[in-house]
């Protein structure tokens, strides 16, 4: 980092900020002596604020620019697959054939989650909302592994991320099973991670389920563009959950739980209902004209960022692996012309270019996910699933450095000091 300055002046004073450099991208200004100062930065929804170095993601949200340590998405979603992006994310450079073969052995052999596990399936009622379901089960995965873990232990942390990012398709397709009534359906060894996650879902112990190759392409597709996304809320979410020193199965279920929102990765899930309630091409205007409104809650769910106030470069691939999907099944889904038409509109309208609101990751996934034969109610599921790495880098990243426990501070407008009234005088 390179030694630059800012002033700030408070009063008599006039203070010497440090800015330091990155890689690429905004520089930041250091402003931890302002406590000493007596005073706060106040930045609600951290729009302005680094609140970590990191060397995982990078995000040029005015160029749509996705970077997987410095590779970028659509290289990786085009060329590469899920598992090695998992390396890539975790270890900081593509894997050469040997890790490569090695990982994926690793991963493979971490599969199988504990038997007693299937029973915290049974507490949950059968339509309980597979996220629910989620953040109980990868939590409770503590309560199985917490005594095998010392954080500080480099290789008890790549233990704990390679049973996270090995089990998570397996409990996630136990959600579902669940949902059913079908039996759960165990790992199989000699099926490639996403092979083995749609087998786990739709295969049945009655027969051998034959795997689509086409949709085994689509899901790891689908996988690899959810991977990590740098400092969103449920990845904050996770290290500041890490920072107080927390298990990692405990800050994957925070980061779950966060993720959860229709805000954030719940959108996947809200965009095929808005789209579903919109029905037809007539009624997109009317859906435009609410989503403008400032007195009515509703937003185009699947449209703008915090970060890209350009295209997200991950909708671009998510909308053409959509055609090549849905061509490739012969299937002719009209919520996906419909989302064409709504994208279309909404990019014509004044408020929409004005605000640099584009589509986002969240709005043509369902459609793929839907062509696969996932429901609805499972996309946000996917979603964690396939973060999960990106959650672990992360988490692996701060406690393989140095950390303080995260204490963000307060504007306070609330009561000053008074004495307490008794019942009686009140
Ligand atoms: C994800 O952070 C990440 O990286 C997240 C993510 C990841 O990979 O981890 O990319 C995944 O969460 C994608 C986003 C999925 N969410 C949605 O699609 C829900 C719909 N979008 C919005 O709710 C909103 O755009 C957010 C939450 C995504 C961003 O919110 P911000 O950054 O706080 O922006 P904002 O709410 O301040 O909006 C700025 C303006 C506002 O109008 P004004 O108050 O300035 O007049 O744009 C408007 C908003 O009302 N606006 C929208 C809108 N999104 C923003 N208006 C209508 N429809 C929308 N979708």
């Amino acid at each position: 980092m390179t030694e630059k300055s800012a002033q700030l002046t408070l009063g008599e004073n006039t203070l010497d900020l440090p800015i330091y450099s990155g890689t690429i991208g905004p520089d930041v200004v250091d402003v931890g002596q302002l406590t000493a100062q007596g005073v706060f930065t106040y930045d609600p929804g951290f729009v302005s604020t680094a609140a970590c170095e990191s060397k995982i993601t990078y995000i040029d949200g005015g160029k749509g620019i996705l970077l997987h340590r410095g590779y970028p998405i659509d290289q990786l979603a085009d060329h590469s697959d899920y598992l090695e992006v998992c390396y890539l994310l975790l270890y900081g450079e593509l894997p050469n054939a040997a890790e490569k073969e090695k990982f994926e052995s690793t991963i493979n052999n971490h599969t199988m989650v504990h038997e007693q596990l299937r029973n915290f399936y049974q507490g949950f009622r059968r339509d309980a909302h597979p996220m629910a379901i989620m953040c109980g089960v990868v939590g409770a995965l503590s309560a199985f592994y917490h005594d095998s873990l010392e954080i500080s232990d480099e290789r008890h942390r790549e233990i704990a991320a390679f049973r996270l990012i090995a089990k998570m398709p397996t409990l996630a397709a136990m959600c579902y099973k669940y949902s059913l009534g079908q039996p759960f359906m165990y790992p199989k060894n000699d099926l490639s991670y996403s092979e083995n996650f749609l087998q786990m879902m739709f295969g049945v112990p009655c027969e051998e389920y034959e795997v689509n190759p086409i949709l085994a392409k689509a899901m790891d597709k689908i996988f690899i563009l959810h991977a990590d996304h740098e400092q969103n809320a449920s990845t904050s979410t996770v290290r500041l959950a890490g920072s107080s020193g927390a298990n990692p199965f405990a800050c994957i279920a925070a980061g779950i739980a966060a993720l959860w929102g229709p805000a954030h990765g719940g959108a996947n899930e809200a965009v095929l209902d808005m789209l579903t309630e919109i029905g037809d091409v007539s009624n997109v205007d009317k859906f435009v004209a609410k989503a403008k409104d400032k007195n009515d809650p509703f937003r185009l769910m699947g449209f703008g960022h915090r970060v890209y106030k350009n295209y997200d470069p991950r909708a671009k691939v998510m909308r053409e692996t959509c055609h090549e999907v849905l061509g490739e099944l012969g299937i002719k889904d009209p919520l996906l012309e419909l989302a064409m038409k709504l994208e279309d509109i909404a990019r014509s309208d004044s408020y929409f270019i004005e605000k640099n609101l584009y589509p986002n990751v969240d709005f043509y996934s369902g459609i793929i996910l839907k062509a696969i034969g996932i429901p609805t109610s499972m996309f946000t599921v996917i979603f964690a699933l396939a973060r999960t790495v990106g959650w672990v880098a992360h988490w692996h990243e701060m406690i393989s450095g140095s950390y303080r426990i995260g204490r963000p501070r307060q504007l306070y407008t609330g009561s000053p000091q008074r004495d307490f009234v008794p019942l009686d005088k009140r």
